[in-house]
Formats: structure tokens, sequence, C-alpha cells
């Protein structure tokens, strides 16, 4: 059984002040929905990275995980305004996200550029919350399996296929995130099934392990429909992210649509 995960993506929101406010109503609702128990869903934030060291005090006794939104690929040296792997480990990160579609769309990043972070945290024992998505005319041209395949070979020429034992993939199409417009809980469904049949096809054993998140537009009124898919493991939240009664509702929904899944089992 695959555990859910649900890991809020603050991106530049957020300032000294009313970080205490969203962590204190997240740990709150965690206690409420009892969602600190051993196989409850794993909830994640991922605050700007000159807040990792604050958001790392104030969760440090809850359930909460840290993730840090963006990684350097090289290990130290004159690279400015980059943050490295052991950085992000000296503050507590378990996760780190890894080509965001804002990344690879405002910053240029590209496929081999993010393949190599891909590795980098792999080896610094991080897990990438890798993310993969395709533009609405690429969708409208009927290529959306070619724009994920694409965007996994480029990792896989670097990594083998057991990295994504320990890897998380969201999947989040890019004419979803902060517009409001979800992908249908069909159409998400098929792009998963169809990344982790192409992955079970190289070892059946990552392709049933590996998490795959959705992520864009999620909110507390559709996630419990995207979530109870089979092969929707969770999601990657933006702007539902930062008010915490509607992330915890969508955390509290992963919980229990994999209670719902497990006894389908
Ligand atoms: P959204 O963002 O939930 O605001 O659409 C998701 C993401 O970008 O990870």
């Amino acid at each position: 059984m695959r555990q859910p995960l649900v890991a809020g993506n603050w991106k530049m929101n957020g300032s000294i002040e009313n970080i205490k406010e969203l962590l204190d109503g997240i740990k709150q609702g965690i206690i409420e929905y009892g969602l600190d128990k051993g196989n409850s869903v794993e909830i994640v934030v991922c605050p700007p990275s000159i807040y990792l060291a604050e958001v790392h005090s104030q969760i440090k006794d809850s359930a909460i995980s840290l993730g840090a939104q963006n990684v350097s690929d090289q290990a130290s040296g004159a690279f400015t305004g980059e943050n490295s792997v052991s950085m992000l480990k000296d503050y507590g990160c378990k996760y780190s996200i890894i080509g965001h579609s804002e990344r690879r769309t405002l910053y240029a990043e590209t496929d081999q550029f993010i393949a190599k972070k891909f590795a980098v945290v792999c080896e610094a024992q991080l897990i990438p919350i890798f993310c993969i998505g395709e533009l609405l005319e690429e969708r409208e041209a009927g290529k959306t399996e070619d724009i994920v395949s694409r965007q996994i070979d480029a990792v896989l020429d670097v990594v083998d296929i057991s990295a994504f034992k320990n890897s998380v993939i969201a999947y989040e199409p890019v004419w979803a995130i902060g517009t409001g417009k979800t992908a249908t809980p069909d159409q998400a469904q098929e792009v998963h099934a169809f990344i982790r049949k192409k992955l079970s096809d190289l070892d059946a054993d990552t392709g049933a392990q590996v998490q795959i998140l959705y992520g864009g537009s999620m909110n507390a009124s559709n996630a419990e429909e995207l979530l109870g898919m089979p092969d929707i493991d969770g999601g990657l939240i933006g702007g539902a992210s930062l008010k915490p009664t509607d992330f915890l509702a969508i955390c509290n929904a992963a919980n229990a649509t994999v209670n719902e899944k497990e006894s389908l089992v």
C-alpha cells in the first residue's frame, strides 16, 4: 500500500508573522483529524528557502515534514543565490521539489538540468518531488503522454530506474496550475496510470511503489474525487496550502480515501 502524501508548495508567499499562524493551524488540524497516527497521510510543507530554518524549528515536535521548493545541482562554490542539498539537510529537509513548471518556464530549466538535480537529490538521500506535466497546447495536440515520457526519460538517462522507488512524482498539467481549472479525475487518472505503467514496464516493484501526486488547482472541494482515483497517491498543493482549513481538508481527504483504497485490496 502506498502511503498518501500531501505537500504544500507555498511558492513565494508568507512572512515571518503569518508562518506561525499557518503552521499552528495545520498542527491543530492534524490533532483534530487524527492525522498523526502511524499509517496516516504524510504532510509536507515547502516554504520559501529563507524560511526553512524558521519552519524547521516550528515543526520540530509535529507530524509535519519539511521540503524545499528547489535545490542546486552543485555541491558548493561560486553559485550565487543557490542552496545545496547539504544545506537543505542542515535544516531537516526530507524532500525537495524539482522541475516545477514555474522553474521550467520562468527560469528556463531544461529536462537535462532537472535530471541532474534529481540525481544530486537522490545521492544526498533526500527525496525528490519531481514535477512533470504538459502545456495546454500540448494537451490539445494530443501530446500529453509524449511530454511526460520525455521528462521522465531525461531522468532515466542519468539514474537507474530503481531511483524512482525513493522518489515522488507530481503530475501537474501546466494549464491547471493556479488557474482554477482542475484536470477531471478521469483525465488525471489516465496520465497517472500511464506514468505508473511506464515505470512498471521497466521495473514492476518501482512502478508499484512510486507515489504519484496530482497538482493543479486541487482544493477542499475537488480533492476527495481526485484522491479517490486508484493511481493518485496525494497532492502537490499551491494556493490552497496557504489556508490551513483548506489544506487540512485535502490532507484529511487523502487519508480517508486511502483507507477506502486499502479496504478494496
Ligand atoms: P495550485 O499550484 O494548487 O495553486 O494550482 C500547484 C503547484 O504549482 O504545485
